[in-house]
């Protein structure tokens, strides 16, 4: 191990999410365009690159990895990659290995993840409707998913629920949702919608629901005690006290939580975004391609982590869209 990566505000750099794809076999209207123009297969890192970035992070200081893409099980081979990741799991320098995935895929690799060391993992679901589920993703199948998750729990998978909060979609199906995750022992955690790439956010303003608002509506059916624990992620947490049940809140519009970053994000063609809401990134596949030797990668790393801001600049307030960035949600899987 070398020293650790600690940015310029004094935060250290524990978690790295890393975007194995920019694929994805749904088309969430909030995170990718209907018709998007998808990488050629050469500029993505192969799953060799991939191993070196990450164990240079893990070298770094890193002890949280979190693979996302686009859809990250639809990746060739990605097992592979898990499987690879997991001796840092067994080196103990890893404490956690994990993915945030649309379920799709999750009947088929669950074994396979548990087995690589994946103990949890989250998974976006925003709404139980059949109908409002193909919409919202443009035309995915909400009972396939159900089965993956369905899957993932048999496989000893813990299962954390993501639902991005949308006014007017899903406002209906906050009880439901939570009465449903609740029934099948899984986290929920509640997303306010950022404004990324070019997915007419204007629109945002209109279905941004507001997760105090979201909160207040559950406090009219429960009692809300706030929690210390967090899981290494920007969530909060709430229990209600009538049924024990936990809930998170990611809120960067009503509380921005930038403070206490601790995570950077890897494209597959190994662009490092230092934050989700800016859109500075540094180039890590040139050096990784340049030189054999690692040295030259960490200094690239330090060099980017020097950069990080110190946080993102959306905002919603005084009824406009601001602090937008233009690339989409799904070219750092969030
Ligand atoms: P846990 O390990 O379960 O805490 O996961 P996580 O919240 O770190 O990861 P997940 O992939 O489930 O992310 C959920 C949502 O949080 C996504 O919409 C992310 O875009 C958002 N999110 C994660 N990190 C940040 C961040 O640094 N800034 C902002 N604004 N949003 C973030
Ligand atoms: N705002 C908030 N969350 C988003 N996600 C995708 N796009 C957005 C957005 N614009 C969520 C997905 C997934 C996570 C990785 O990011 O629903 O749960
Ligand atoms: Fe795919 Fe996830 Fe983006 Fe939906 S949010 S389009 S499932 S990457």
């Amino acid at each position: 191990t070398t020293a650790p990566l600690i940015d310029p505000f004094a935060r250290a750099i524990s978690y790295l999410r890393v975007s194995v794809t920019d694929r994805c076999d749904f088309r969430c209207v909030y995170c990718m365009a209907e018709n998007m123009t998808f990488l050629p297969k050469k500029e993505l890192l192969t799953l060799e690159e991939l191993d070196r970035m990450c164990s240079a992070f893990v070298r770094m200081g890193v002890q949280k990895l979190r693979i996302t893409g686009g859809e990250p099980l639809v990746r060739r081979d990605i097992l592979t990659f898990f499987r690879a990741m997991s001796r840092h799991l067994d080196s103990g320098a890893l404490k956690e290995l994990t993915l945030t995935t649309n379920g799709s895929q999750l009947a088929r690799f669950a074994g396979e993840l548990y087995d690589a060391g994946v103990r949890r993992v989250n998974v976006s679901l925003d709404t139980l409707d059949e109908k409002k589920f193909a919409d919202i993703t443009r035309w995915g199948r909400l009972p396939q998913v159900l089965e993956g998750i369905d899957a993932a729990q048999a496989a000893g998978l813990k299962v954390k629920i993501n639902a991005v909060a949308l006014k007017g979609f899903n406002e209906d199906e906050l009880f439901t949702l939570a009465d449903w995750c609740a029934s099948r022992d899984m986290d929920l955690t509640f997303i306010e919608v950022m404004p990324m790439g070019d997915l007419g956010n204007e629109d945002r303003l209109d279905q941004y629901w507001s997760l105090k608002d979201l909160r207040a509506r559950l406090a009219e059916r429960f009692t809300l005690t706030d929690l210390a624990e967090r899981t290494g992620g920007p969530a909060r947490y709430v229990r209600l006290e009538e049924t024990g049940q936990k809930i998170g809140f990611i809120t960067p519009l009503t509380h921005n939580f930038c403070e206490s970053c601790n995570r950077v994000r890897l494209t597959c063609t190994g662009e490092l975004y230092m934050c989700l809401g800016q859109e500075d990134m540094a180039d890590l596949r040139a050096p990784l391609r340049a030189s054999a030797d690692d040295a030259v990668l960490e200094d690239a790393i330090r060099a980017a982590i020097a950069r990080k801001p110190k946080g993102h600049d959306f905002d919603y307030s005084r009824q406009k869209v601001a602090g937008q960035v233009s690339r989409h949600m799904s070219h750092t899987g969030g």
